[in-house]
């Protein structure tokens, strides 16, 4: 009998589980976008290049074009139908509308989903390829401009809107930072 090319897996979006049979080729991208009617997240390279199919994993930032679905089962999925609270904006949605942190808006999705990890990392301490002391016991890094590109240097924008990305990015941290009872730099 010819191996089974497709399985039955239930994915655990957003707070919501989806049961559905899917090739085992199906991208996690691909399934949340024709399968699942989760169009937020975009389709830019389809290889891993730009950022626009940007999730949460688990929290933690994936190209969604590159992980199966069949390899999603039993994580915790995030995109950016689900990054908002109790029906407000999360932070980091309401600095990109205030900040103008797009044009055309494309890449948007996925520019949140990675800038709500990069301050959640950031905050966890977790040093970048710019980070100049990364001892565990020097802290987070200043989230300077600098960090913050380099943090957010996998999500590409088109539009070149990367100026405001990076201060709706500054502005959602501080927030974070203030709500979590911290000086705001
Ligand atoms: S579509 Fe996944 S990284 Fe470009
Ligand atoms: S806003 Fe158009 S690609 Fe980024």
């Amino acid at each position: 009998m010819a191996p089974s090319t497709s399985s039955t897996v239930t994915l655990d979006i957003n707070g919501e589980k989806h049961t559905l049979s899917v090739d085992h080729r199906t991208t996690l991208l691909d399934a949340l976008r024709e399968r699942l009617d989760l169009t937020g997240t975009k389709k830019g390279c389809d290889q891993g290049q730009c950022g626009a199919c940007t999730v949460l994993v688990d929290g933690r930032r994936t190209v969604s074009c590159l992980q199966l679905a069949v390899a999603a089962e039993g994580r915790e999925i995030t995109t950016v139908e689900g990054v908002a609270e109790g029906g407000r904006l999360h932070p980091v949605q309401q600095a990109f509308l205030d900040l103008d942190g797009f044009q055309c808006g494309y890449c948007t999705p996925g520019q949140i989903c990675s800038a709500v990890a990069v301050i959640e990392e950031h905050a966890a301490g977790w040093p970048s390829a710019v980070t100049d002391d990364v001892r565990p016991e020097a802290g987070p890094p200043p989230l300077t401009p600098e960090e913050i590109r380099e943090r957010m240097s996998g999500n590409l924008c088109r539009c070149g809107a990367y100026a405001p990305i990076a201060e709706a990015v500054a502005r959602a941290a501080a927030q974070a930072r203030a709500g979590a009872g911290e000086a705001v730099a």
